[in-house]
């Protein structure tokens, strides 16, 4: 047998700041993505002071899903998706971020928004928040270095949970949370003062994270018992690069800190590893009375992750093998090849990821991001050949059935990234594309943004017919 359950959640996922465009539209506040600029010739993307004049922000129109979202998801329809990975932008509830009352044409928009994919019989899977916080928030409260913004986060929750109670089942609180300990500025909004201690700032702003995740899973099953709430991980899939009990013990130690998140998440309470961390890097974390408990009343129902490439973990690395990654990078495996952006391609390494992650926790997991971000072309007929896509979507769809039906793992859905072309967070590109669809625009913001049938738009629409048979 090698066909999945009927009920297995196919489908593809976004984040509204990389896709909607219509930053400014019916009331939206300006987000942290919406100050930043694209990467030029290598040099990284740049945060500017709120909005300059004469510079691309290449969020601002982004993919206009914003204006195009029903044409976009009849053709999501098309290739059979059962579900639809997207997030709510934050600023378009609430603008500052630290209003009391919402946004009406913001919670108007998300109606008509998830109102089109149940109509296709598609469901919303939401995250709610994507590196898309209100910029106010860090000009007013530095971010989620501080406490106060637990409560302005809980009370978009709530807003959000209230308005969508019966058109949103599958929820997740923060897209990939651990990056919060490794590039704070997207999830968190935070940017170095002058001698700031750093490792302090961001584990702080993980506890306030953590907490609000939590309260935040309690929160959405009070409003709807029927709710299934998620955390979401960045998986940083890596090896120890020889079979020196050093560099084995390097990669525990690097899994172990990535995985505090997931303990938290899952079991309520951070294990002994972070509390011995905090004392050798004598960190000091604010905590409030009732955090302990908080934490363990607010456990996640699944595991959201994102799972692009690996790399390899040294004791004694040198720059030079340095890997290119999703964020929390490693070193290069001589034995994997890389995409056009250096990120290494292994479809095992999600079986054996699937496995690490299901043996240690036990719960449901879901494949919220996969992909490969690569430059297509468009033919003189409107074709767009991507047989490389196609090669890697099949490859990592063939990895997971083995986890699923070969190793007994619980995987409830696949939602390949970008499975319409967007803005990459990375860099700020349009020509780092991910999408099964293709939309006409290009580094600059020029183009018609008329869409497209990719090959791989057809291979998945099979793959999703034939219930993962027919790769
Ligand atoms: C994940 C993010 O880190 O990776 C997405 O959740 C992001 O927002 C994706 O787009 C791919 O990264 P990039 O840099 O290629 O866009």
């Amino acid at each position: 047998m090698s066909k999945l359950s009927e009920d297995f959640l196919w489908g593809g996922a976004v984040a509204a700041n990389q896709v909607e465009g219509g930053w400014n539209q019916r009331g939206k506040g300006v987000s942290v993505a919406d100050v930043m600029t694209s990467a030029t010739h290598g040099v990284e993307r740049r945060i500017t002071q709120g909005i300059e004049e004469n510079v691309y922000y290449p969020t601002h129109e982004a993919s206009d899903f914003y204006s195009r979202f029903k044409e976009d998801i009849k053709l999501f329809h098309e290739m059979g998706f059962k579900c639809f990975r997207t997030s709510i932008a934050w600023t378009r509830i609430f603008p500052n971020g630290d209003e009391t009352e919402p946004n009406e044409e913001g919670l108007a928009f998300y109606d008509d928004l998830f109102d089109t994919c149940l109509a296709y019989g598609i469901q919303p899977v939401v995250t709610i928040s994507h590196f898309e916080m209100p910029y106010h928030l860090v000009t007013e409260y530095g971010g989620w270095r501080n406490r106060k913004l637990i409560d302005f986060y809980l009370t978009y929750c709530e807003t959000v949970y209230t308005r969508y109670r019966t058109k949103v089942k599958y929820w997740m609180t923060f897209n990939e949370i651990n990056m919060i300990a490794r590039k704070p500025w997207k999830p968190g909004g935070i940017q170095w003062a002058e001698g700031e201690n750093k490792l302090q700032t961001m584990y702080q702003a993980a506890h306030y994270m953590l907490v609000a995740s939590a309260r935040a899973v309690k929160l959405g099953k009070e409003i709807n018992p029927e709710f299934v709430i998620g955390g979401m991980f960045l998986h940083p899939t890596s090896y120890a690069a020889t079979c020196d009990p050093n560099d084995v013990l390097a990669h525990v130690k690097k899994l172990q800190q990535a995985y505090l998140f997931l303990d938290v998440h899952v079991r309520g309470k951070y294990p002994r590893s972070y509390y011995t961390f905090l004392e050798q890097h004598q960190l000091e974390i604010q905590t409030a009375a009732e955090d302990e408990q908080m934490l363990s009343e607010g456990t996640v129902d699944y595991i959201g992750f994102s799972y692009y490439s690996s790399s390899v973990v040294m004791a004694n690395p040198s720059d030079q093998n340095k890997s290119e990654g999703n964020e929390i990078s490693g070193y290069k495996n001589p034995l994997l090849p890389a995409s056009e952006w250096g990120w290494q391609i292994d479809p095992v390494g999600l079986r054996i990821t699937l496995n690490w992650l299901y043996d240690k926790y036990q719960i449901p997991l879901f494949i919220v991001e996969n992909g490969l971000g690569a430059v297509d072309t468009v033919d003189a007929d409107d074709s767009v050949h991507d047989p490389y896509r196609i090669d890697y979507l099949r490859q990592h769809v063939e990895e997971m059935k083995k986890a699923i039906l070969e190793d007994g793992v619980e995987v409830m859905g696949y939602t390949p990234w970008g499975c319409i072309d967007l803005v990459s967070a990375g860099t700020g590109e349009m020509k780092k594309r991910y999408g099964l669809i293709y939309v006409d625009k290009d580094n600059d913001g020029n183009g018609t943004l008329r869409r497209l049938r990719k090959d791989s738009f057809y291979w998945y629409k099979e793959c999703i017919a034939s219930h993962g048979e027919t790769l």
